[in-house]
């Protein structure tokens, strides 16, 4: 949802906007621009004005930074305090109008902006009605104009006149803001959008996320909502609050490098990602059963063993992905602790009217910590009594700081567009959680959870197993991929892995792609097999206690012309007979085989993805964080 980053310090900006740019498209990436403040004009590229003193120079392109780039490097600006921006648009098409930094009427004050300011339409009347000048059809310009006439009216102190404009804003919104008349300063604030923001010897920065720093600092700090944070080239930083008062905030280190923010030589994200995940179950399981007292350990639950005895109802509350994970955990869930789990969508919980006690658990999963809708349904939430548990990859995002209790999938930054490794570690942390809820509760024994715990350590082997032929998947996949829809059917977990294989493959193939229980499918959507067209069936049928209802629905779907791509057990002959296709995992328990069976649907997803010339890591309209409702 639009990255933001700034920079002002002894060095060329130019470079670090520009990096920073590059590894934050993954949350928008349709324009994408910059402002520099340069000593004098140096610059003929549309935007830049002049005055006496420092000159505001702006490049923007529509299209990916790619462009952007060589658009810079053609106007020959330069300059050692900027902001930039790329875009997600929500407010004017596409464009390089649209594209921001957005400037005042003066042409010396320039912002960047992620997030939607709600109240826009309003004050552009306002401003309209005293004289300015619109160039957009974006929210964001409001902000220009309002810190121009703020400027005005606080007789030059940029910072005041920014705190005053930041009173006025509705909506979401991270902002970095420069003036020409301040040239080596950056003025930074939020409201319920992402902001980290850092130092180093050669100067301040900030920006929408973390890997835009993490060449410069892995020490960084975030700001609540409407706080100042005020950049100067010597690297100090201010920091005010709302009221105008100065304040220290926290310093926080970031754990991964900038090596894990990069490719490492995969072809792309998305493939490094899926790569790296026997590595994340690995850390995500690790050191949770303690053999002294044979039980599981989940020290960051503050509850008591009473408040876990009268827990009786959880809510997972969840979007996209997450939401998928959040299906899988309540099966485990109910079915050892024997707690009613209701899964909602958060952009529906928010506005709905769940029941919600002090005796409701809400766990809200969210990789980035930053979904717009899973944050109000965690505030929703906590003002209705309930213990909120948020399950996130980004430790020091929003929701770690909402959420009375945090549990951190070990994930570590996910970049391509599409979540792979985040969602098979939210799964196995959900695994964990509702052992440990059943073993809290007395229903299952230290030995049975020593058991299955002891099975989830051969996941990360079995993953690496599945990675180490993916033959028969990619032929899978370049059958399929001229197709115009495909199914996918389970039962129990294996229908809740489709639809997270059904979201992979329409998301970065563009191949319109639905999951359904198997049992449903004759109830309606076997309408869609159309035997000219051979459409693609994906049944997920590994060993469970429905395994024999599956090979029924197949020979169903195969009856009807229908080309079925089968992830089955190892060692299961009898499908190879029915299935065009066959996709074969190792064994596990039936609990387990979400983890094992999502990878082949990634994998599937990816090839078919290629295959179409799509671009895995950065599909169309997508953005990583959805920041906005
Ligand atoms: C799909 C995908 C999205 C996210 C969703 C929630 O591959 O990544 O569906 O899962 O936008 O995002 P988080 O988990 O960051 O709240």
């Amino acid at each position: 949802m639009c990255g933001i980053v700034a920079f002002t310090g002894t060095a060329d900006a130019r470079s670090f906007l520009l990096a920073g740019l590059a590894r934050l498209e993954y949350r928008g990436y349709d324009s994408a621009g910059i402002a520099l403040v340069q000593p004098q004009a140096a610059s003929q590229e549309a935007g830049s004005a002049g005055g006496t003193g420092a000159v505001l120079e702006v490049v923007r392109r529509k299209g990916k930074v790619a462009s952007l780039v060589e658009a810079v490097e053609k106007s020959g600006v330069a300059g050692t305090c900027g902001i930039g921006h790329t875009r997600w648009a929500t407010h004017g098409v596409p464009s390089e109008e649209n594209a921001h930094p957005h400037c005042d009427c003066s042409g010396r004050i320039a912002v960047v902006h992620n997030g939607i300011i709600e109240n826009y339409a309003h004050l552009k009347v306002e401003l309209i009605e005293k004289g300015h000048v619109f160039a957009s059809q974006t929210d964001t310009e409001v902000v220009a104009h309002l810190v121009e006439e703020n400027y005005e009216a606080h007789a030059g102190d940029f910072t005041e006149a920014v705190r005053a404009t930041v009173a006025q804003l509705s909506g979401s919104f991270a902002l970095a803001i420069l003036h020409a008349n301040h040239p080596d300063t950056i003025i930074v604030t939020r409201n319920d959008s992402p902001l980290v923001i850092g130092s180093y010897e050669g100067g301040a920065i900030a920006a929408s996320d973390t890997p835009a720093l993490i060449d410069k600092t892995r020490e960084i700090s975030y700001i609540r909502d409407r706080d100042l944070a005020v950049l100067h080239s010597d690297g100090s930083i201010e920091f005010f609050d709302p009221a105008g008062e100065p304040f220290t905030p926290a310093i926080y280190h970031i754990e991964w490098s900038l090596e894990q923010a990069e490719k490492g030589g995969y072809p792309d994200f998305m493939l490094k990602e899926i790569s790296e995940q026997p590595r994340v179950i690995r850390d995500t399981i690790a050191n949770r059963f303690d053999r002294k007292t044979c039980a599981l350990q989940f020290d960051e639950l503050p509850l008591t063993d009473e408040e876990l005895a009268d827990i009786d109802r959880i809510y997972v509350v969840a979007c996209g992905t997450s939401y998928h994970a959040g299906l899988i955990g309540k099966d485990l869930i109910e079915n050892w602790a024997r707690i009613p789990v209701e899964v909602d969508v958060a952009s529906e919980f928010r506005y709905g009217n769940p029941i919600i006690s002090t005796n409701t658990l809400v766990i809200a999963i969210s990789q980035s910590g930053e979904t717009a809708d899973t944050l109000e349904a965690v505030r929703l939430a906590r003002r209705a009594g309930a213990h909120v548990i948020a399950l996130t990859n980004v430790m020091g995002s929003r929701i770690t700081q909402e959420a009375q209790t945090v549990l951190n999938i070990k994930a570590n930054i996910e970049i391509a567009v599409a979540a792979t490794k985040s969602f098979l570690a939210q799964v196995a942390l959900l695994t964990l959680l509702g052992l440990y809820l059943a073993q809290e509760r007395l229903l299952l024994t230290g030995a049975q959870v020593r058991e299955i715990y002891g099975e989830m350590k051969q996941l990360p082997g079995q993953i690496e197993q599945i990675l180490s032929d993916t033959a028969a998947i990619e032929a899978a996949a370049d059958a399929c991929a001229e197709a115009q829809t495909a199914l996918f059917i389970g039962r129990g977990v294996g229908a809740t892995t489709c639809y997270e294989g059904a979201l992979k493959l329409k998301e970065i193939s563009y191949l319109h792609a639905e999951a359904f229980s198997a049992g449903e499918i004759k109830h309606g959507p076997i309408a869609l097999i159309d035997p000219d067209a051979a459409t693609p069936v994906v049944a997920v049928a590994t060993q469970s206690s429905t395994r024999d209802k599956m090979l029924a629905n197949i020979e169903e779907m195969k009856a009807r012309g229908a080309r079925i791509v089968a992830v089955a057990t190892e060692g299961d002959e009898r499908i190879r007979e029915l299935a065009d296709h066959v996709i074969y995992i190792p064994p596990t328990r039936e609990c387990l085989s979400p983890i094992t069976a999502s990878v082949p649907l990634q994998l599937f997803a990816r090839f078919i993805a290629l295959a179409r010339g799509c671009d895995v890591d950065q599909p169309r309209n997508l953005a990583k964080s959805v920041t906005v409702e």
